[in-house]
């Protein structure tokens, strides 16, 4: 076997994943565990959408779709932007993806030179940060704090932008912290980068989850930005594998040429499923859950705050909560294993998110149900306060 390329020994893993390994271990020798390490809904797809999977396999609509999507499904998308946040996309600005995964594949491909950097917030989600390696770029990571919300401001753009410096990643709102960069800083960071000849690649993946009305998306400031999002999160479909990007006219051939190589096109019955997303049932449900979300945050960041966890900023989306254990231990990774041990209770460690400080914060998911949350708490309670 020859040796592996540089490019893919340097991608990092999940080291999660040794927490999960745990969890499940747990469970299967008959503990309970309660999982708040979940990056995905507790909810699925709709029944409209599930009836659209069945008939366009009924109707055997199975074949490759166009490379960048079916129009038609391109067309509603433009009609979400329109009606939820009021911001004209033309639907051909539109590509459909594998995910938003596969829309930041499709972007660094075009825009990722090697040994360019590209600047992000620390801490962030490690997979944005991966794409950039695998393309030989850096990806430069920027510590950040509660002062900016975890989100990176223009002036530290400024700062911190080099002479390899190529464009920006941002995430708003955040994984793992569930903040949001507010608009008007928003906008100054995409002056600054648009202004140094760069790219802003702004990950939208959890807009839909927004709670205080503090995120929006980028392409309200500017359509020089390339947006991502997908049918992961608001639209609780993350095995279905279907995201999409919005991006500047100028990247179009570009993108189109990419996609057709690489995956020659997202799934087709995702995407015929998906149409249904925007039927009024689906979005009625959406929002019934999006409340259950805001729920289970205005009940837990308090519950958090009272047991010693440290939540400087207010989360204002996702369902993430990236909090601050110092008042207990100088080590995330030995807190979250003797917390898991003790309580059947699993977060995960900060050090999967950045390098700035990841042994001072866990991250806690809120993607379980409101029974179940009460029910961390009171573990928690009972193991914190009696240690
Ligand atoms: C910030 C962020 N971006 C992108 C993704 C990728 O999501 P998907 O490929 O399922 O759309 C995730 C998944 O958790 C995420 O948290």
């Amino acid at each position: 076997m020859s040796p592996l390329a540089a490019r893919a020994a340097q991608i990092e893993p999940f080291h999660v994943m040794e927490v999960v390994k745990q969890a499940d271990a747990l469970e299967r020798a008959g503990r309970s565990v309660i999982h708040l390490s979940i990056g995905e809904p507790d909810f699925t797809a709709t029944a409209p959408v599930q009836r659209a999977a069945a008939l366009a396999i009924e109707q055997a609509r199975t074949q490759y779709t166009p490379a960048l999507g079916l129009p038609a499904l391109c067309t509603r998308i433009a009609g979400w932007y329109a009606t939820r946040y009021g911001v004209v996309v033309d639907p051909a600005a539109i590509a459909i993806t594998a995910g938003a995964s596969g829309a930041l594949l499709l972007a660094c491909a075009a825009l990722v030179e090697r040994d360019t950097e590209v600047l992000m917030p620390d801490p962030s989600y490690p997979c944005n940060r991966h794409f950039i390696t695998a393309f030989e770029g850096r990806a430069r990571l920027v510590p950040t704090g509660p002062e900016r919300r975890f989100q990176l401001d223009a002036a530290c753009v400024e700062q911190n932008w080099g002479a390899t410096t190529r464009g920006v990643l941002v995430a708003s709102p955040s994984n793992p912290t569930g903040t949001s960069i507010e608009a008007s800083e928003l906008a100054k960071v995409i002056t600054a980068v648009l202004a140094r000849n760069g790219f802003v690649i702004s990950d939208e993946i959890y807009l839909g989850l927004s709670y205080d009305d503090i995120a929006s998306t980028a392409l309200a400031i500017s359509d020089q930005v390339i947006a991502i999002n997908s049918f992961s999160k608001y639209f609780a479909m993350t095995g279905w594998r279907l995201g999409w990007v919005v991006m500047p006219p100028a990247l179009r051939p570009a993108l189109e040429r990419l996609a057709q190589n690489l995956y020659i096109c997202a799934s087709a019955i995702a995407q015929h499923a998906a149409m249904a997303c925007f039927e009024p049932e689906s979005l009625a449900i959406y929002e019934e859950r999006r409340a259950e979300f805001r729920r289970r945050r205005d009940f837990l960041v308090p519950a958090l705050q009272q047991l010693g966890f440290g939540v400087p900023v207010r989360p204002d989306g996702a369902f993430y909560i990236y909090a601050d254990i110092g008042h207990f231990s100088d080590d995330s990774d030995r807190f979250v294993e003797e917390v898991l041990m003790a309580t059947g209770v699993c977060m995960v460690p900060g050090k999967d998110f950045g390098v700035h400080s990841p042994q001072r914060f866990v991250r806690i998911s809120y993607a379980t149900s409101y029974e179940r949350l009460l029910e961390a708490v009171e573990r928690l309670q009972k193991y914190l306060l009696g240690r």
